[in-house]
């Protein structure tokens, strides 16, 4: 019985440090909708998720901040012009026209985020950072809907 104790004693903290190990090695995007695959689609998303970042945070700084987004924005629009060539996984299941308009599909969503991101450009130039910063929501709101519509589980 008190050997029970004892045990059950040194169990408990034993299973919570195991816990908290556990814990601090899955990677930061464990949990996280996006899974990490391999690619030049994958690897487009993710410098479109890093400049997006790049920008929001050069648009907290004011004005100071201009060159900061100026330098993301043209990364997002290189980022998102590799992402239209490429073929996403989801293509893969599919044949002959339903393939041909998924694709076509995908290449027309990524095109209407490269407008966005001309638009944000120039706004960017003429200082109307209001205005940038809508369409820094509008770009970001397109994640959701992209991957609905074209990566399925990410
Ligand atoms: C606008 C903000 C967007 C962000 C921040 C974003 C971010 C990401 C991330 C982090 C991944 C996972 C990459 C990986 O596996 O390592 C991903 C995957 C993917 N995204 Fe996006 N994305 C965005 C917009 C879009 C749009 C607009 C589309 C389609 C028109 C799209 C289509 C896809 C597809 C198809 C995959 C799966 C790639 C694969 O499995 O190889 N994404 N995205």
């Amino acid at each position: 019985m008190m050997r029970r104790t004892i045990l059950s004693a040194l169990l408990v903290p034993l299973l919570g440090v195991l816990a908290l190990l556990a814990l601090s090695l899955r990677s930061p995007e464990a949990g996280s909708a996006a899974t990490v695959d391999e690619g030049p689609l994958a690897e487009a998303m993710e410098a479109i998720e890093d400049e997006l970042r790049a920008l929001r945070e050069g648009m907290k700084k004011g004005a100071e901040g201009t060159p900061d987004c100026l330098r993301a924005v043209a990364a997002l629009q290189v980022a998102a012009g590799e992402a239209k060539v490429a073929v996403p996984p989801m293509a893969e299941e599919k044949e002959g026209a339903e393939r041909a308009d998924f694709l076509r599909e995908f290449r027309r969503s990524l095109i209407g985020m490269q407008r966005k991101l001309l638009d944000l450009e120039e706004r960017l130039l003429d200082g109307k950072l209001e205005e940038a910063q809508a369409l820094y929501k509008e770009v970001r709101r397109m994640e959701d809907s992209g991957h609905e519509r074209f990566a399925g589980d990410h």
